[in-house]
């Protein structure tokens, strides 16, 4: 058995250094120990080093898909989760498409994990709650407890240095805590919920705003906030009121419900959530396609819609407007759905790339396909919007849609028209890009492809309402 001990529980450059070393000398991944900081005793280690690679061994090299992929594995709290990755490796490196696979477990797996870990680093940023406290300068710092489920904080500082630079804060967890003082990040041990402040004025006026948004038939049908799992709820002034209006006993707290309905944003929690995914979204760098972009257009419509529309990218004006399908692709589309029955308000409208991508020439700008490391790399905000707008059915416009949604590519002509499971269970439906009709040159095929576009979308519209009950 060789025991590789990485430095910390995310040390993803640790596990790459050593995986690439272990593949390359073909070290079977089963009979490594992976383990992290120098506590954990191995008695029947028979090695503490990466044995080195053989001097003739060949490079090779990854897709970006899976250091991506790896990165996040990497951060899971499952103690297999470096050992799964070193298999994953090794056999990647005689299948180098492997990746692509979703039938094979452990790429599977491995998507499974990561979606978790996305999962888990968006509550952390949508959720967290700071309370002031005065410390003994006199000076005032935020101090937020939160519980992550994966080793996400570190990874998690830089999105709050760069949401709250100007204050000074701490975030405490059980693993580990981290604080900003306004110029430097530094890291603490971890902590015990005790040790964060319990109370603070300012929660009674978050208090008033959660009760006004509060949707109490959630409530009653016990399917509260998919985004927020219990688990946070216990961390989080707002739900000081709960048990309040869950009970209802008094006749007092049943009017405050019932008027907290009546002007609730319906799902309005959910709309929170998508809210901060939105803002989070704004200043994503996560591929070079926002640099010559105007801005991120991310999705638009009811946080709560049963059908999800998911486009390409934004074209030149959805670009410029920084709103989904407002050019000449969205007009037709607007149209067509119009014919077919559909109220495009009830739906929840996105694409897989929030940047536009480019070619310019002279003063315009020519629209150019998105690559599958894009495709890849947007694949973070679609299926956090997946997540929590939980469409019951979503469809994919075109041929890029569906590589995100499905990832892997497809034919449309041979997807088209029935519906498809997603990785998560939920119905999909492929159909064509309203681009594509644009760009139809003869008249009586355009309007021939344009009358069976109208007909995907009504047979959509009439399987949403079925299964919306
Ligand atoms: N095409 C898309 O795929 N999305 C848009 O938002 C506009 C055009």
């Amino acid at each position: 058995m060789t025991t590789i001990r990485l430095e910390a529980e995310d040390d993803f450059d640790g596990w790459r250094t050593a995986a690439r070393a272990l593949v390359l000398a073909e070290v079977p991944p089963e009979s490594v120990s992976w383990q992290v900081g120098d506590t954990a005793q191995d008695l029947f280690a028979s090695a503490d080093t990466t044995p080195p690679p053989p001097a003739d061994a060949p490079a090779f090299s990854v897709s970006r898909g899976f250091v991506a992929l790896a990165e996040e594995v990497a951060l899971h709290s499952d103690p297999q989760r470096f050992a799964l990755l070193h298999a994953l490796l090794a056999r990647l490196r005689h299948q180098p498409r492997l990746i692509e696979d979703r039938a094979d477990a452990l790429v599977r797996r491995c998507e499974e994990m990561a979606k978790a870990v996305r999962r888990d680093i968006h509550k952390m940023r949508a959720f967290v709650r700071f309370r002031s406290v005065t410390e003994e300068d006199g000076t005032e710092r935020f101090v937020a407890w939160f519980e992550p489920e994966h080793h996400i904080v570190r990874h998690n500082a830089g999105f709050f240095v760069r949401r709250f630079a100007t204050m000074r804060w701490s975030i405490l967890t059980p693993e580990l805590s981290i604080h900003w003082d306004g110029n430097a990040l530094t890291e603490g041990p971890g902590c015990m919920k005790a040790d964060a402040p319990q109370d603070d004025p300012a929660e009674a006026v978050w208090k008033t705003y959660y009760a006004s948004i509060f949707n109490p038939a959630r409530l009653k049908t016990g399917s509260m906030l998919r985004e927020m799992p219990r688990k946070y709820w216990k961390n989080m002034p707002e739900t000081a009121l709960v048990p309040g209006l869950i009970a209802g006993a008094q006749a007092r707290e049943r009017e405050m419900i019932l008027d907290a309905q009546v002007k609730a944003v319906p799902g309005g929690n959910s709309q929170l959530a998508i809210d901060a995914l939105r803002e989070e979204a704004a200043s994503c760098r996560r591929c070079p396609l926002w640099k010559p972009a105007t801005q991120t257009v991310f999705g638009e419509g009811p946080a709560t819609a049963p059908l999800m529309f998911v486009g390409e990218q934004p074209g030149d004006q959805e670009d410029l407007a920084g709103r989904p399908f407002v050019g000449p692709a969205g007009q037709l589309f607007d149209r067509a759905l119009g014919e077919a029955g559909v109220d495009r308000a009830t739906t929840y409208v996105t694409n897989a790339v929030k940047h536009f991508k480019f070619e310019p020439r002279g003063k315009r700008r020519i629209h150019s396909k998105p690559g599958t490391g894009e495709i890849e790399a947007c694949r973070w905000w679609i299926e956090q919007e997946r997540d929590i707008v939980a469409p019951k059915l979503t469809v994919a416009l075109g041929a890029t849609a569906a590589q995100s949604l499905f990832g892997r590519t497809m034919t449309i002509s041979r997807s088209r028209g029935a519906p498809m499971a997603l990785a998560d269970g939920s119905e999909c439906w492929v159909t064509v890009h309203p681009s594509f009709l644009l760009r139809i040159p003869e008249v009586d095929r355009k309007a021939e492809e344009y009358a069976r576009f109208v007909d995907d979308l009504r047979r959509i519209g009439a399987r949403v309402a079925e299964l919306a009950g």
